[in-house]
């Protein structure tokens, strides 16, 4: 049990770290301590809000820009209170201070010629409050109606597309804080209770924070202390629906939950929040506020949940790092050192905390990236945090087990275990007499499994090869997870794969074309280079190789035929190879293969010469090219093996805009592997492969027998034929190296 709010329940000495002793623990450290303490107004009282008009005139603002996202008695009681000081009431308030709200409440500010801020409410009114004094310079008073505390911090933030900036300015601590605990009567409580825990979650931090001092452990220990006991009652069914009792009412034991008891637990829980802002506002964040600011501003995660899921995963992480902490957290909290991380569990549980991100909606395929995305920030954690923990504290959070109580004893030097599902809420593994021997593991669970994959990997020599299957592992195991995939689907996925190796041959490549169908090919493109469009001072774009090309075809003579046997409609092919300033490329070369209008390339027609609609032209000291192919045809991707019966189960075509294959080259310059499509294609829209770019397309110009324009050798006499220009623009090897 917490110490109760009398202060009654001494800490259990059994309990206190063996390593560190109680004086060790809390005096300041030998070398001292050096400590930036925020000087700040606090007015804390039942029925404080009448303070109101005081507070504001001493600031000496006679304009008051008034935020109030809540509808209710006490907006509207303080706007009273405001009089003729009241400039505007802003309502619009949202988590995470989108940017266009940001730049609207201070325009708003600006135009009501506002010389204050007044916000009244949870911790996102007062971070708009504070954007608003960011943008402006204008002081604030705050007015909060929850616990989250971030009315005693100069932490600001606002979210920009999908990425949460935070930051720190001592413009945006608001002047003077109004804490009335009777405005928080009647809080519903899921919002108390999560509130409560980011409040638990500033304690936490403030421990171990960067900053920290002796004051601000003092203050976070008692305020965690007091939420430890206060909790239980406020969230007792009933107690935060009734009317506020007067102060200084006695407070019976969590257990004897009622009227009084509730409206004591709530005004210890402001001043516990207070004491928690405070105490985080100077020491600062670490891992697990870098973590939520993450959630919140990239997977729009709510503020308070987050913060109550997240805690305890990222302690059961910071664990062997923080065990000096951890001891006085365990004493306040009334749990044993090594169950620290059980107890932030079972508080959160208390408190109606949602069980894992989860529950949240957050979907299993965005861990990876929010991990990395994590490991990236590098936040200042005691604990060093690789891309492998912080996908296993990201996916600890996620599933949202309890954290298994460390073992063997706290200082041990071991990490704490993360993720692996720990006894029932409530109970505490009783210390053995042995320490627990290596043939006993630890229960496997699906975040364990992924982290000890992905730490094995990272002895990986090779940097490239141990990133890429890091991310490789990450991202199949989050796959994996997210579809709950069954051992029938997985012995399918294999022999699918079984298929699409054994139907390949020398002439036949199943995988590029799953890799096609599937996009990843296109994707591979996209990514690989500077996007062009082949107009003048842009290189010609590059699209898939496709899963014909054979290597070695015949160097034919500028304009020669590539057509061995007849093969369809003749299309004389010219164009110029240049740089991107179109100064001709001599002696390029063009590798060039197309289809017949049996749809098929030589490759896979074992009646056709093996050459048949391929060959290799160089161009001339102009640069100029020239060719006779034939006009190409749809055709449909081979359909006969696994892809093909994959496209048929997904309800998809396998067919393929007609095009020509180039692959153009030249010293110095980036080859560029491309296709030209004829714009008469039915399939330009729906290419199976989805490697249509506009730039490549082109109109085949047809010429009819007996017409003025000069019929190209090779064209059989009577014969109509198509011609078509294409120029190709390459960018010299030296302008990628900056990509
Ligand atoms: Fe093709």
């Amino acid at each position: 049990m917490p110490a109760g709010l009398s202060g009654a329940s001494p800490p259990n000495a059994a309990s206190r770290p063996s390593a560190a002793s109680p004086l060790a623990a809390a005096a300041p450290p030998a070398a001292g301590f050096t400590a930036d303490w925020l000087g700040q107004r606090v007015v804390f009282a039942d029925g404080a809000l009448d303070r109101l008009p005081a507070e504001v005139g001493a600031l000496g603002a006679r304009r008051v820009l008034f935020i109030a996202g809540l509808a209710g008695a006490a907006p509207a009681r303080a706007a009273a209170l405001l009089g003729d000081r009241l400039a505007a009431r802003w309502d619009d308030v949202r988590q995470h201070v989108p940017a266009d709200l940001a730049v609207a409440v201070a325009t708003e500010a600006r135009r009501v010629r506002a010389n204050a801020v007044v916000s009244l409410g949870g911790g996102s009114a007062t971070g708009l409050a504070k954007i608003c004094a960011l943008q402006t310079g204008l002081p604030v008073v705050a007015v909060p109606t929850t616990y989250a505390g971030s009315e005693m911090t100069p932490v600001w933030g606002r979210t920009d597309g999908a990425v949460k900036q935070t930051g720190r300015d001592p413009r945006v601590l608001p002047k003077s804080v109004i804490y009335d605990p009777r405005l928080l009567t009647g809080l519903p409580p899921e919002f108390a209770g999560t509130s409560a825990m980011n409040a638990l979650a500033h304690c936490v931090e403030a421990l171990y924070a960067p900053a920290a001092d002796p004051l601000t452990s003092l203050s976070a220990l008692e305020a965690a202390r007091l939420i430890a006991a206060a909790l239980p009652v406020i969230m007792a069914p009933g107690a935060s629906s009734g009317p506020a009792r007067p102060a200084g009412t006695a407070v019976a034991s969590p257990a004897g939950t009622g009227p009084d008891t509730a409206a004591q637990a709530g005004r210890a829980l402001l001043w516990a929040a207070c004491l928690a802002g405070r105490s985080f506002g100077t020491a600062g964040g670490s891992l697990h506020h870098s973590l939520c600011h993450l959630l919140g501003g990239q997977a729009g995660l709510p503020h308070a949940q987050t913060h109550a899921i997240v805690l305890p995963h990222v302690v059961a992480f910071l664990s062997a790092a923080i065990e000096p902490q951890l001891g006085r957290l365990a004493a306040v909290l009334g749990t044993d050192p090594t169950d620290v991380a059980g107890a932030l569990w079972d508080l959160g549980a208390a408190a109606g905390s949602p069980a894992g991100l989860r529950a949240l909606g957050l979907p299993a395929s965005d861990l990876p990236a929010i991990a990395a995305a994590l490991a990236e920030r590098q936040p200042a954690s005691p604990r060093p945090l690789s891309a492998a923990d912080a996908l296993a504290v990201v996916t600890a959070a996620w599933r949202g087990e309890r954290p298994a109580p460390l073992s063997p004893a706290l200082g041990d030097g071991q990490p704490g275990r993360i993720g692996q599902p720990g006894p029932d809420p409530g109970t505490c593994p009783q210390p053995g007499p042995d320490p627990q021997p290596e043939a006993d593991p630890q229960p496997m669970s699906a975040a364990g499994l992924s982290a000890a994959v992905i730490d094995r990997l990272q002895q990986t020599p090779d940097p490239r090869l141990r990133e890429v299957l890091t991310s490789l592992v990450m991202h199949l195991h989050g796959f994996v997870a997210e579809v709950r995939l069954s051992q029938d689907e997985w012995l399918a996925a294999v022999r699918f794969l079984t298929a699409t190796g054994q139907i390949c041959s020398d002439r036949r490549q199943e995988f590029i074309l799953l890799s096609d169908t599937l996009g990843v090919s296109m994707l591979v493109d996209l990514l690989a280079g500077p996007s062009g469009s082949g107009s003048a001072g842009f290189a010609t774009e590059s699209t898939v190789l496709g899963p014909f090309y054979v290597p070695g075809s015949p160097e034919r003579g500028y304009g020669a035929s590539i057509a061995e046997r007849p093969s369809g409609e003749p299309a004389w092919i010219t164009g110029r190879v240049t740089d991107l300033d179109g100064r001709p490329i001599a002696d390029a070369t063009l590798d060039v293969w197309q289809n017949a209008d049996d749809m098929l390339y030589a490759v896979q027609n074992t009646d056709a010469p093996q050459d048949n609609l391929r060959g290799l032209f160089r161009t001339r000291a102009d640069g100029s090219f020239a060719f006779l192919g034939v006009r190409p045809t749809d055709y449909p991707i081979p359909d006969d093996g696994p892809v093909g019966r994959l496209l048929a189960s997904t309800g998809r075509h396998p067919w393929r805009p007609a095009h020509i294959h180039v692959i153009v080259s030249a010293p110095g310059y980036r080859t560029v592997a491309t296709h030209i499509f004829d714009s008469g294609s039915r399939y330009l829209a729906s290419d199976a492969v989805f490697a249509v770019k506009s730039s490549l397309i082109r109109d085949f110009e047809r010429h009819e027998p007996g017409g003025t324009a000069a019929v190209p050798e090779g064209v059989p006499p009577g014969a109509a034929w198509y011609s078509l220009r294409q120029d190709f623009l390459l960018s010299p090897v030296a302008a990628e190296s900056g990509d």
